[in-house]
């Protein structure tokens, strides 16, 4: 685990917005106080890749979530084509042959691959409806097992499954987790929520936080309140 990542980089703002102008606004609006962004589905096909670039360029760190999964060849070259954008990281779905590929497309581009282990808006009844036979919590174990043995970077999980995850994966895989809420906040889709200072405690990385952020009076407010709480949930 990278544990000399300061509190404020450890915060990865999830620009969830429909499109480059309220994003770009968001992103002035936050300022100094963010470090790092998530492009995700919504903005990557609305101009989201250019966006990365331009922050790139004024310093920030970018996280291009756009969950990968296809034959092993279409996610090489796809990630062979991301790895060129200056981004830290880049999502794909936890499977074998997927995260294989994708290991092989960033080479030693420097670009870190994340693997989605079970999506945090997933609860068993959702698992079961998808036809998996596995509870999420096995699901989760196997996978991390898997994306270990195969060289992948980090990994994206419920801040629930964090402790789980960090006992299969050791100290050298970045945890990356979404479904996080500050006390008193709107849990929306997520089912697996937790507050910062809490996921933090438990051994995540980097904290996802979107919706709680983005839908805030106060967006700079919450962002910085947010790095504090995981400064002092470090010490
Ligand atoms: O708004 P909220 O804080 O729930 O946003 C969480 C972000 O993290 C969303 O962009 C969502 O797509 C992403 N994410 C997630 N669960 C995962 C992987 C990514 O919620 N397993």
């Amino acid at each position: 685990m990278p544990s000399s990542i300061s509190p404020k980089d450890r915060l990865i703002v999830s620009l969830d917005l429909p499109a480059l102008e309220p994003a770009e606004a968001m992103i002035e609006r936050l300022g100094d106080s963010v470090t790092f962004y998530k492009i995700g589905y919504q903005l990557v096909y609305a101009g989201g890749l250019p966006l990365a670039q331009k922050l790139r360029a004024a310093g920030k760190k970018v996280f291009i979530d756009v969950k990968l999964h296809d034959i092993g060849n279409t996610v090489k070259s796809g990630i062979e084509s991301l790895s060129s954008l200056g981004a830290t990281f880049v999502t794909v779905h936890a499977y074998p042959q997927t995260m294989q590929a994708a290991v092989e497309g960033r080479g030693n581009s420097g670009l870190k691959i994340l693997a989605v282990t079970v999506l945090t808006s997933y609860d068993q009844a959702d698992m079961e409806a998808a036809g998996y036979r596995h509870t999420v919590a096995d699901l989760v174990a196997i996978r991390a097992r898997q994306a270990k043995a195969i060289g992948i970077d980090g990994l994206v999980c419920s801040p629930e499954e964090v402790a789980a995850v960090r006992a299969i994966v050791g100290d050298q895989m970045s945890l990356v987790t979404p479904g996080i809420r500050p006390a008193g906040s709107a849990a929306g889709d997520q089912k697996r929520i937790m507050t910062p200072s809490r996921a933090i405690k438990l051994g995540a990385d980097y904290l996802v936080v979107g919706r709680p952020i983005m839908q805030a009076a106060e967006p700079k407010a919450v962002a910085d309140a947010i790095q504090a709480e995981i400064g002092q949930a470090l010490n």
